[in-house]
């Protein structure tokens, strides 16, 4: 199968190589020619312009958009949009807001082009070694592009959501969950580090990642990461991002539902702008674990 890739970024890339791996042929386009360099290496083929894209993909196009959220998206859209016919498919695998996937459907509907909104998990490892996607739009267009999907994702982790939204709804609601367990393991390390007992927190993030209740991916990164430097110093403790986690407590606030933990985080994470201290180092670190997202200001 042929499939367009724009966005080869920390994780695009990752995607785009994948599905090469997975015998798809893969066209990309990247507005700086030099990003497309590594990824033709692989096997891929450039293209030197959207037009150029589109005619090189042919007809009934799948195109898989991993681009910063908000205007990115709506810019590759437009540049696009010209050289898009009926059959063809987008899909957005970025975190976009659910009410902006909605819109962007609605109006590539109009040009009878399918829009597939869907949320990718799994960081930049899952990018290359097997994701968790979930998608929303028309069953049929994620029928049409579900080998796209099966071979991005692990074994059970693709599914349809839902109708146009339902797939950045159900990634906005995960990274809200995601929000409160990264201070949840930030609170506790730092009381770890602050405790009378001169604790050892390479030697407690081994047996907490080993058959406790608190294991997990996410255990396992931080002990990685303190396993590195137990001080976690690379780390200022200013927290990046926010996005993903203020549209969730915007979106709870609007179906009036509570959500005090999301809340409590994202106020820790807007605090450590001026207060960091070692539970949001904890934040950071593991942001950088398993994102890549480095801190505000930070080259490397
Ligand atoms: N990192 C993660 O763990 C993760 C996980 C799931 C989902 N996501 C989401 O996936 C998307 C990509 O994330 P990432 O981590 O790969 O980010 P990234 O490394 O910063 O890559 C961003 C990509 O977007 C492109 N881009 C930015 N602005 C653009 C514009 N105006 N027009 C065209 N292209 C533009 C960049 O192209 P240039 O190189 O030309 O700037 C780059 O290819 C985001 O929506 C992110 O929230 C990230």
């Amino acid at each position: 199968m042929k499939v367009g890739f724009i966005g080869l970024g920390k994780m695009g890339g990752r995607m785009a190589e994948r599905l090469l791996e997975k015998k798809f042929k893969v066209i990309v386009y990247a507005r700086h020619p030099a990003s497309m360099k590594p990824l033709v290496r692989k096997g891929a083929q450039a293209s030197s312009s959207y037009k150029d894209f589109c005619v090189k993909l042919g007809k009934n196009r799948k195109i898989f958009i991993m681009v910063t959220h908000g205007k990115a998206v709506d810019g590759v859209i437009k540049g696009l949009k010209p050289f898009l016919a009926k059959g063809d498919i987008i899909i957005d695998g970025g975190n976009s807001f659910y009410k902006d996937s909605i819109r962007r459907g609605k109006s590539l509907a109009k040009k009878k082009v399918e829009f597939l909104d869907a949320g990718v998990s799994g960081g930049l490892q899952g990018a290359r070694n097997g994701a968790s996607v979930m998608a929303g739009g028309t069953k049929s267009a994620f029928k049409k592009a579900e080998p796209i999907f099966r071979a991005l994702a692990v074994k059970n982790g693709y599914a349809y959501m839902g109708k146009s939204g339902a797939g950045h709804f159900v990634k906005m609601a995960h990274n809200g969950i995601e929000y409160a367990l990264l201070q949840s393991y930030g609170e506790g390390f730092q009381m770890l580090e602050k405790s009378p007992f001169k604790l050892n927190l390479r030697g407690v993030a081994k047996v907490y990642r080993n058959g406790s209740v608190i294991r997990g991916w996410l255990m396992d990164l931080l002990a990685e990461a303190l396993e590195k430097d137990v001080k976690l110093k690379r780390f200022s403790g200013k927290v990046g991002g926010g996005s993903t986690g203020t549209w969730a407590l915007k979106t709870a606030g609007e179906m009036r539902i509570k959500a005090p933990m999301l809340e409590a985080a994202l106020r820790a994470r807007k605090n450590s702008a001026k207060k960091p201290d070692f539970s949001t180092k904890v934040v950071s670190a593991l942001r950088f674990g398993f994102g890549g997202h480095l801190e505000p200001g930070k080259k490397s």
